[in-house]
């Protein structure tokens, strides 16, 4: 019964956290973090909860007054008229959140459309439950966005959704609301659900973030899936929240929150409430400052002559650089038969710069990196010397 499971890949993220243990001082751009303190809104409402002895079972939809402000945010924020407190389920993290919703979504062989490349769990995810993944690429010509015809292309009479992530990882590329717009046409044709990832809707550089539940009739055919991690950089601490419409999904999302975790960390819903109630100053601070390591990076980027290229994402915290194949023919480059991976692997040995070779997200990223822009920006221009030293002789 279980078998299946033995076919559902460890991502390479993982052994790139492993080869980075062995790394001394090493600089972290491996890894989807931000570098930020969690804001006091979040402390002072775990610290208040702990004295106050919130630490009991709860309902495990979770606490009636998160469930509400969620909605409310939905409501104002993102724009989702008829969102209630009912359509919200609190999860730990939006990783659970996205295992839920494919649990409550998915027969076995059921196609997902996802793009390529694509943030390894989500595929792994699918898996999990029984459940195919199937990649349609992102074209860095259009900004990583989709050539739609594609999409169009690749549904069959298998295809039971179409998972879109805006801001995305690893490329940084944002859907347009023409590009929502076309989605959502397929969805109301081809009778396809929306699994919607808007883990990075605060972290967008221009314009505002659209999210596909808004558009004619989509809420009836969207899973939505939010984190605190990103936009109050509160990874560690596992609050997500799954938004479902339909009553049928919902329930079976809710039997699934309820059999994997019986309900999400008392303490940490009471700094979701505290981040919710309390200033939001924080969220654009932290957006600000990660557009300014944007630039930084990709000005450190620009004077390594070309070894690494790629246009500033508009979204999220990654560049998603294409490697100079000419690398092919130098030691950065002959490690591995995948030149990215070859090239991570002599980051890491030889510059102690933790990074992700782009063919772990799916074969459209090979020959390309992602470096994680999120960390400090002494790291990062820590990094960026050790390149130029690396790279010194095409420089
Ligand atoms: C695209 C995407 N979705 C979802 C998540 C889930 O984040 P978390 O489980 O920390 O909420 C991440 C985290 O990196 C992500 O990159």
């Amino acid at each position: 019964m279980a078998a299946y499971l033995d076919r559902v890949p460890w991502s390479g993220i993982i052994r790139i956290r492993d080869m980075m243990y062995s790394v001394k001082d090493p600089f972290r751009l491996d890894q989807g973090d931000v570098s930020f303190d969690a804001p006091a809104t979040v402390k002072d409402a775990m610290t208040r909860a702990l004295a106050e002895n919130r630490t009991h079972y709860l309902q495990s939809t979770g606490v009636p007054r998160l469930r509400e402000l969620i909605a409310a945010k939905l409501r104002t924020k993102n724009g989702i008229a008829g969102a209630e407190t009912d359509h919200v389920t609190v999860t730990n993290g939006g990783t659970h959140a996205l295992y839920t919703a494919f649990q409550a979504l998915l027969e076995p062989g059921d196609e997902v459309l996802v793009p390529d490349p694509v943030w390894p769990p989500t595929a792994s995810m699918i898996q999990t439950a029984q459940g195919v993944p199937v990649g349609v690429p992102l074209h860095e010509s259009l900004e990583w966005r989709y050539e739609i015809d594609e999409l169009r292309r690749a549904i069959t009479p298998k295809t039971r959704a179409i998972y879109i992530n805006s801001p995305h990882n690893p490329t940084g590329g944002v859907l347009t609301r023409a590009d929502l717009e076309a989605i959502a046409e397929l969805a109301r044709e081809r009778n396809l659900w929306i699994v919607a990832d808007e883990a990075y809707e605060d972290l967008l550089y221009e314009g505002e973030h659209v999210s596909i539940a808004t558009l004619p009739g989509m809420y009836a055919r969207t899973l939505l899936m939010y984190t605190f991690s990103k936009s109050y950089a509160i990874t560690g601490l596992r609050l997500g929240y799954l938004v479902i419409e339909d009553p049928h999904l919902r329930d079976r999302a809710q039997k699934v929150v309820l059999y994997t975790t019986s309900n999400v960390s008392s303490i940490v819903q009471f700094g979701g409430i505290g981040a919710l109630e309390g200033s939001q100053d924080c969220v654009g601070g932290f957006r600000e400052e990660l557009r300014a390591r944007r630039d930084l990076f990709y000005a450190g980027i620009r004077e390594l002559d070309g070894v690494f290229s790629g246009t500033p994402p508009k979204g999220a915290f990654y560049a998603f650089v294409k490697i100079d194949p000419a690398l092919r023919a130098t030691d950065a480059g002959r490690g591995n038969p995948s030149l990215s991976w070859a090239v991570t692997e002599h980051l890491i040995k030889h510059g102690r710069i933790g990074c992700v070779p782009g063919v772990d997200f799916g074969d459209t990223g090979e020959n390309h990196i992602r470096f994680a822009f999120g960390r400090e920006r002494a790291e990062l221009q820590g990094a960026l010397d050790a390149m130029k030293v690396l790279f010194g002789a095409r420089v």
